[in-house]
């Protein structure tokens, strides 16, 4: 196991966690982003995570790439939330009049410190948000933990405290790409999902408040699936976001299995995600022709698939989705396990 750190643009440092099998997670400070997920397979080594190669990529558009997404992941209606009967405002996208992942975590530089064993390195990014910022209540001590074990598994880790009641719910925003190249779609990739249900959304992308069977849907992934089954299958929820940008209910009885599973098309490549959190979303990177230019190459429409894990965006309104309510007395904790495994078919 290794750790080493470079210059990234603009005051921004890259931290590289490489383990004894020869994957690399390389994370920075800027968003408390994962950048680089190098996995060797066969006599290619991958990069599976979208992304740039210097800061300035991120700071060119828009910033979600690989961040760490907080206080608040997801749509919140109309930037409204009410916490022991008392309306709060998060600023608002001017166009769509929602809050989108709230908080600005994704622009926030992060304190750093690396911690290396035999075993496993990690990087632990902290910072403290103030009382108020973003119309968010309570001064808030938050962490996020990347780490990466000779058992190929990345983690995220999260912990976090307020003084006041206040809204949490962060996750991180990697975008999986199993060929390695953002000019591929995972079109051909396969997915399988262990969630019963999922929640439907309205024509403007905030969930209606309803947890829908997946049942004789394209939102069934029981079974794995390749990806274009349901992005090409006729159902108003596909056609109204152009593919997946939904939360799934993820069914927990087993802890043991994971709740995710993504393979690539020739199956020498599967990411198996575990989490804490009820829920994922699952974008299939809808930018039509709006994908910028990444790596050299035009990042093409369905070029990426995020896992981001999390209590279901919608839960300050709908009780049945979750609580994303943090309290003084109530330390915050979710990690979200990503295992690499190469060469299984
Ligand atoms: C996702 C969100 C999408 C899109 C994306 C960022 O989490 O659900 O609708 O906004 O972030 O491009």
């Amino acid at each position: 196991m290794e750790i080493k750190q470079r210059a990234f643009g603009s005051g921004t440092t890259l931290y590289s966690i490489k383990n004894d099998r020869d994957v690399t997670l390389e994370v920075c400070n800027h968003g408390a982003r994962i950048v680089n997920l190098f996995v060797p397979v066969g006599e290619e080594i991958r990069n599976i995570s979208m992304g740039f190669d210097t800061i300035e990529g991120y700071l060119a558009g828009e910033t979600y790439w690989g961040a760490t997404i907080g206080r608040v992941a997801g749509r919140i209606s109309n930037g409204k939330f009410v916490i022991d009967g008392k309306e709060y405002h998060t600023p608002i996208d001017e166009v769509t009049g929602h809050a989108l992942h709230a908080g600005n975590f994704d622009k926030k530089v992060f304190d750093t410190t690396t911690q290396l064993n035999d075993t496993e390195g990690s990087v632990l990014f902290t910072t403290s948000v103030p009382d108020g910022e973003d119309g968010f209540p309570g001064n808030l001590h938050v962490e996020v933990e990347y780490a990466l074990n000779n058992d190929n598994e990345w983690s995220v880790t999260y912990r976090a405290q307020t003084d006041k009641p206040t809204l949490f719910n962060p996750t991180n925003h990697v975008y999986f790409n199993l060929h390695g190249k953002p000019s591929q779609t995972i079109e051909e990739h396969t997915l399988q999902i262990s969630a019963d249900y999922y929640a439907p959304l309205k024509a403007d992308n905030t969930p209606i408040g309803t947890k829908e069977s997946v049942a004789d849907t394209p939102f069934d992934f029981h079974t794995p699936k390749v990806l274009k089954d349901a992005l090409h299958a006729q159902h108003l929820q596909i056609d109204g976001v152009k593919g997946l940008d939904h939360p799934f209910f993820l069914e927990k009885s087993n802890p043991l299995l994971p709740s995710v599973c993504l393979i690539s098309p020739n199956g020498d490549l599967k990411v198996e995600m575990s989490t804490t959190e009820p829920s994922v979303v699952i974008f299939t990177a809808n930018f039509n022709e709006d994908g910028p230019i990444m790596r050299g190459e035009k990042f093409i429409h369905h070029g990426a698939i995020t896992l981001e894990t999390q209590v279901a965006p919608g839960a300050e309104q709908f009780d049945s989705f979750g609580s994303i309510e943090l309290r003084a007395d109530q330390p915050y904790y979710s990690k979200t396990i990503y295992k690499l495994i190469v060469g299984e078919k």
